[in-house]
């Protein structure tokens, strides 16, 4: 743990530089940043409203940790990450996702999740012979595949055909199986439905849809069930992170819904939007070359670490640390004011991290520090492929807690 808060990823290449001639490639997380942000997110919503952090996007123990004092509680989707919160805080969880095994039900059951979310007539039954066998109740909350589409965000989990959550079509039937199993109990629904949506006001929309759609069912079948959980969605602009979510919409929005929300409770779990910003990904210049009448650099990494920008066939948002150290007695690699696609080491076409931006100048040897990989960064890739070293991982700690 690096504990000098005043430590840039600037200074971080640096001191790295002094240490190893080894090319450099680190991970480097802003513990700082992600309180800050947590806090100004979690003081902006309304006291209806119950913030969770989606535990998929990031499940680094630092950044659980810090994350822990300011949320309400946490998204989980695998028996993995249930013991990854469980041992770190007491704090509730919710715990998700289509695949459900028997075994991450009953460690469900027996950690501390709050609710549970049912995503199908089968995996209800399951549930409930499981706590039959158990004699106890279990709270759940029905995901609901809307037949609405809301938004046009990136990924969409619902208003199509999708693996997740019940059609809204059968919801009633649902409600009326679930009220006849005798060991689960219906605390409320859950519409996670968009990945990286940028619009607030879709969003605001979108809540606003997942709390008359509660009141109409809970008004159907005289229902307690209090929880609207929108899941996450936020997004982040990779293209153009200057025109960034509307976060203040969204906010303002939802405290919008107070009134006819009633004694409804609204809960957001959010991943990407909370983590992205904190990580950053450096990656040395291996080589520049010309190919075809187009210029590549190689880099020391690539989407093994990083695979985000390869699963959306994107550019990451990036920035260029020159390095003027030069230590071989031959020419410099270099490519100037041109377009040029950013490779990783790995033996595909697919390992691409930037494709064809223009650069000033960029050299072997210079830094290329991409931006928001905080978020479905490092989780996501294929650490294993071609066997090359991890990247380092580096926490800026948070020294004013
Ligand atoms: C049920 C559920 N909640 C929350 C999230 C977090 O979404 P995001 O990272 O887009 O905020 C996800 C992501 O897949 C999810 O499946």
């Amino acid at each position: 743990m690096i504990t000098n808060k005043e430590l840039t990823v600037e200074k971080y290449i640096e001191e790295k530089r002094k240490q190893t001639k080894d090319p450099i490639c680190a991970y480097i997380y802003d513990l700082k940043q992600l309180r800050d942000h947590a806090t100004a997110i979690k003081e902006s919503l309304p006291s209806f409203c119950r913030l969770y952090y989606a535990v998929k996007a990031n499940s680094d123990q630092p950044l659980l940790n810090t994350l822990d004092p300011i949320v309400d509680g946490f998204e989980v989707a695998s028996e993995g990450e249930i013991n990854k919160v469980a041992a770190e805080t007491e704090k509730p969880m919710i715990f998700g996702g289509p695949g459900k095994k028997d075994r991450e039900i009953e460690a469900a059951i027996h950690s501390n999740v709050e609710y549970l979310n049912v995503e199908s007539f089968h995996e209800l039954n399951r549930i409930n012979y499981i706590a039959k066998q158990k004699n106890i109740t279990v709270p759940i909350l029905i995901r609901v595949n809307l037949s609405v589409n809301i938004s046009d965000s990136h990924l969409r989990m619902a208003g199509v055909p999708s693996q997740f959550g019940v059609d809204e079509r059968e919801v009633p039937a649902f409600i009326e199986a679930a009220l006849a199993a005798e060991f689960v109990s219906i605390e409320g629904f859950h519409f996670h439905a968009m990945s990286n949506n940028l619009d607030a006001e879709a969003h605001v929309r979108f809540a606003k849809v997942c709390i008359e759609k509660s009141k109409s069912w809970r008004e159907q079948f005289g229902l307690s069930a209090t929880i609207v959980d929108l899941g996450g969605g936020i997004g982040i602009n990779y293209w153009n992170p200057g025109d960034s979510f509307e976060w203040g919409t969204l906010a303002s929005g939802i405290a919008g819904l107070e009134k006819e929300a009633e004694d409804l409770t609204l809960i957001i779990e959010i991943g990407r939007y909370m983590t992205a910003e904190c990580g950053s990904y450096i990656t040395e210049v291996l080589d520049i070359k010309e190919n075809h009448d187009q210029h590549f650099a190689v880099v020391r990494g690539g989407s093994h670490h990083l695979r985000l920008p390869a699963a959306w066939k994107m550019s990451h948002p990036f920035r260029i640390y020159p390095v003027e150290e030069w230590h071989y007695p031959f020419e410099r690699p270099e490519v100037l004011q041109a377009a040029v696609t950013v490779a990783g080491e790995l033996c595909t076409p697919n390992d691409v991290l930037v494709r064809k931006e223009y650069v000033e100048q960029l050299r072997a040897g210079d830094m290329i520090v991409f931006e928001y990989a905080g978020a479905y960064a490092w989780t996501i890739s294929h650490h294993e492929f071609l066997s090359h070293p991890y990247p380092e991982i580096v926490y800026l700690k948070d020294t004013t807690q």
